[in-house]
């Protein structure tokens, strides 16, 4: 049976999170520059996001730039500034035919000018699509969004409008950039790599990790179905115990 066909439609996850990784490995195996990677990386973004759509997944976020990867060459920082321009641009067509809404979470003032004109120009086209949020996380680090969160809290306690004891996890995750979708049930990891790297700390104290070998440029429909086959095979306890769980449908 095709991968695709044994997803359970009835329990897709609502939002998929993916730390993209091993654009350079891929193109240095291949005796090529870094930037080939990312170039070919985009390739298997559009392959993934389809997907997302086709199976109704509702909410997407790739981490496509990271606070700590400005500190890379800054050839390669440049390059990947004018693919993302290009890219942006070529693809809010498509974006449009496929119903996807483009949003952004991340530093955007601290882009190019370039960059920030595509993407907000995206982002207002695309502003009433309505089949999945496609969420590009930009110059985007968890420990930035948190420290963001925080200040904004204390700026309402300094200004009496909330109490120090009404400080709860609502009123945390309101505060940051991700507030508009529900937090990931999976969260993926291609080539290898078991860590986080400063995205979605807060968002994923529950997710599910999903780790593969896959370098990025090589990521297909077929990896991102095995993907969900496998989030799905797994019980989801959230601190319960296996037997309160199968007796609790909110959690099955
Ligand atoms: C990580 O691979 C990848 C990135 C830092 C950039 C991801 C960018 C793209 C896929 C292209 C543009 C994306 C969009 C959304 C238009 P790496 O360079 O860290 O690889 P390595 O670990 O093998 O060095």
């Amino acid at each position: 049976m095709p991968y695709k066909d044994k997803i359970n439609k009835e329990k897709l996850p609502r939002h998929i999170a993916i730390i993209m990784d091993g654009n350079g490995r891929w193109a240095m195996s291949k005796g090529k520059f870094r930037i080939f990677g990312h170039k070919n990386g985009v390739k298997a973004v559009r392959e993934v996001s389809e997907a997302c759509a086709e199976m109704g997944v509702k909410n997407l976020t790739l981490y496509a730039f990271s606070t700590e990867n400005w500190s890379r060459p800054k050839a390669e920082v440049n390059a990947l500034m004018e693919l993302l321009v290009k890219t942006i641009s070529s693809e809010t067509k498509t974006l449009m035919k496929n119903d996807i809404r483009l949003n952004t979470i991340g530093n955007l003032k601290s882009l190019p000018i370039s960059c920030q004109k595509e993407l907000n120009e995206a982002m207002e086209k695309t502003a009433s699509n309505k089949r999945m949020n496609l969420i590009l996380a930009l110059s985007y680090s968890s420990k930035w969004d948190i420290i963001r969160s925080i200040k904004s809290i204390a700026q309402q306690v300094k200004n009496g409008k909330i109490d120090i004891e009404d400080i709860n996890e609502e009123m945390v995750t309101s505060e940051l950039s991700t507030h508009k979708w529900p937090h990931p049930e999976l969260l993926i990891r291609t080539s290898g790599e078991h860590r986080i790297s400063n995205f979605l700390l807060w968002e994923i104290a529950y997710s599910e990790f999903y780790f593969t070998t896959t370098l990025w440029p090589d990521f297909t429909k077929e990896d991102l179905y095995k993907a969900i086959i496998d989030y799905q095979q797994r019980e989801r306890r959230f601190g319960k115990t296996s037997e309160q769980i199968t007796t609790d449908e909110n959690y099955s």
